[in-house]
């Protein structure tokens, strides 16, 4: 028997006899937390960390705390993965669009971090209040993977977002939370409840994230002027090099140098060379090196 149906079929035998009413009032608001939209803009391998924004990340800072429970609405998930990724104050998802924020050169993966739940189920993270886009109130994406590889995509909204309306919370029951405002910021707790009965539960991703062979994508946008991105992907644990060269052969700058996960990686090229200055508009060669396999993409920089 798993250990929660021994949980669940423990407290059923003996609800009858000490099951107060207010007890079952609140098994009865028990409810699993629902899913909502994953959105274009996830990323894999978001880092490990419980701060998300940068100290210099314009917005207003908020503080998010909660529990990752079974479906019995009491029993601590330990180690699950609570991922975490929202828009910037203008609205704005790094990675997959250029943002002005504290911290983007510097770090791409911008308001994005994984955490893992402690023993007794609870995460905790700060950032800033996620902006608003276009017909889309504020929110926090989540997605939440526990060790029995239970998963659940969802959003987390705000109470005292005027963009919340009735509507908004009817469709989106148990997903909008109260916040209060802090010595630093806003701060609000999100619960979640996983449903180990089945609709949550997924395939084995970690599968399908490791490619059947190793690869390096066009990079994207190119041209460019700005920055660009540098999709790989490596079956094992190997060193990975990419390096960018000018047209003559001259080397500009290692993009990456080091071990790397098997998966896919994605990374930027903000067009400077390994002193920091931008380089010369024109066609650059990346050249991505990883075991025996070697591969090459034009790249067009223009200012
Ligand atoms: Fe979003």
């Amino acid at each position: 028997m798993k250990r929660r149906n021994f949980i669940k079929t423990g407290l059923m035998g003996t609800a009858a006899i000490s099951m107060a009413p207010t007890a079952l009032l609140s098994r009865q608001d028990c409810n699993v937390t629902n899913n909502d939209i994953l959105g274009p803009y996830w990323a894999e391998n978001h880092p490990y960390r419980a701060i998300l924004a940068n100290i210099d990340e314009p917005g207003t800072r908020i503080h998010i705390a909660g529990t990752v429970k079974a479906n019995d609405c009491e029993t601590p998930i330990q180690n699950a993965i609570v991922d975490v990724w929202h828009a910037n104050d203008d609205g704005c998802y790094t990675i997959f669009q250029e943002c002005d924020s504290g911290n983007t050169d510097e770090d791409p993966y911008n308001l994005r971090g994984q955490m893992l739940t402690n023993e007794n189920g609870e995460y905790a993270f700060e950032s800033i209040w996620p902006g608003y886009y276009p017909g889309r109130p504020r929110h926090f994406h989540y997605k939440i993977k526990t060790p029995e590889n239970l998963e659940l995509v969802t959003q987390c909204y705000f109470l005292i977002d005027p963009e919340v309306d009735d509507s908004w919370i009817a469709n989106h029951l148990g997903l909008v939370i109260p916040l209060e405002e802090g010595i630093d910021g806003l701060y609000g707790t999100f619960d979640i409840v996983m449903d180990e009965d089945g609709s949550q539960v997924s395939s084995d991703e970690h599968q399908s994230l490791i490619p059947q062979e190793p690869y390096l994508k066009n990079n994207y946008p190119n041209p460019f002027n700005n920055s660009t991105q540098i999709e790989f992907g490596i079956t094992k644990l190997e060193y990975v090099s990419i390096s960018v060269y000018d047209v003559s052969g001259k080397w500009i700058i290692n993009i990456v140098d080091k071990k790397m996960l098997p998966g896919t990686h994605k990374l930027r090229w903000n067009g400077k060379n390994s002193l920091g200055n931008h380089v010369p508009s024109g066609n650059y060669l990346l050249v991505m090196r990883s075991g025996s396999l070697i591969r090459s993409r034009k790249i067009l920089y223009l200012k």
